[in-house]
């Protein structure tokens, strides 16, 4: 982790969650990280229905909250999605765009994410642009060729100084939902690749933070965190816990 870019802890909750379930978590981070001496930025992604509940039982506490996913349309006859003022007016912060289940289960491409990162931004919101490669193009010695054409299509739509003060996750598709976290010195060389990119492009664009995510648990936290260019989590199945989540948390400065 850097001294300079504040780490940022951030735990999706994808389609998992249920009323009651929530507000036991979300009371028991409350407690957990207002006991805490915390260096971090914490933020939870519940899925859409539930913002409204982890808005009202976030209020007044330093948890800050994110959305899954959102329209790359600002309003309309789009049915069944969520536009960017939408979770603005609920209190959302952060939003994912790109996260590799919608890549892969939905379909979505380079340039629609590109869309969707923009309507994030003139909404106000801060994206977590989420970029990784699969197994086979890890095989094939092409993880950086994948993240850099990523990265390439919101710099290409919106300019390299709309990456300023977003967040990028990197998140290797064979690590996610897997227990086979990146070896912390293959996530840290992604990282540094991605800075070194976005630096070559604009000195003030060096500042990001770069999260990693993929079966980061709180046994293996602290190493990932270790690395300088690791600046926080996006953490996944161990975001529903309390205790694994705020041990990852923790693990920020122990
Ligand atoms: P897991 O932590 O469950 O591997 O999920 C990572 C992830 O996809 C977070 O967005």
């Amino acid at each position: 982790m850097s001294p300079v870019r504040p780490a940022f802890i951030a735990g999706n909750w994808k389609m998992n969650g249920a009323l009651a379930a929530n507000a036991a978590l979300l009371e028991k981070l409350r407690t957990g990280l207002s006991l805490a001496r915390e260096a971090a930025e914490i933020a939870v992604f519940p899925p859409f229905p539930y913002l409204d509940q982890a808005s009202r039982l976030l209020a007044g506490t330093a948890i800050l909250l994110g959305a899954q996913d959102l329209s790359d349309h600002a309003d309309g006859a789009h049915t069944g999605e969520v536009s960017a003022r939408m979770l603005a007016e609920f209190g959302c912060r952060y939003v994912l765009v790109g996260h590799s289940e919608r890549r892969a289960l939905r379909g979505e491409t380079d340039e629609e994410v590109a869309r969707k990162f923009g309507a994030a931004r003139a909404a106000g919101l801060i994206p977590v642009l989420c970029l990784g490669e699969t197994l086979a193009e890890r095989q094939a010695g092409a993880t950086l060729d994948v993240v850099f054409r990523q990265l390439d299509a919101v710099i290409a739509a919106h300019g390299i100084s709309s990456l300023r003060d977003a967040v990028l996750a990197y998140e290797p598709v064979w690590a996610i939902g897997t227990g086979q976290t990146a070896a912390p010195e293959a996530a840290e060389a992604v990282h540094l690749a991605l800075r070194q990119r976005l630096a070559s492009q604009d000195a003030a664009a060096e500042t990001p933070r770069i999260v990693y995510g993929g079966s980061v648990k709180a046994d293996n936290a602290a190493r990932l965190f270790a690395q300088p260019n690791i600046d926080g989590a996006l953490v996944g199945g161990a975001a529903l816990y309390a205790d694994d989540f705020l041990a990852i948390c923790q693990a920020v400065d122990p």
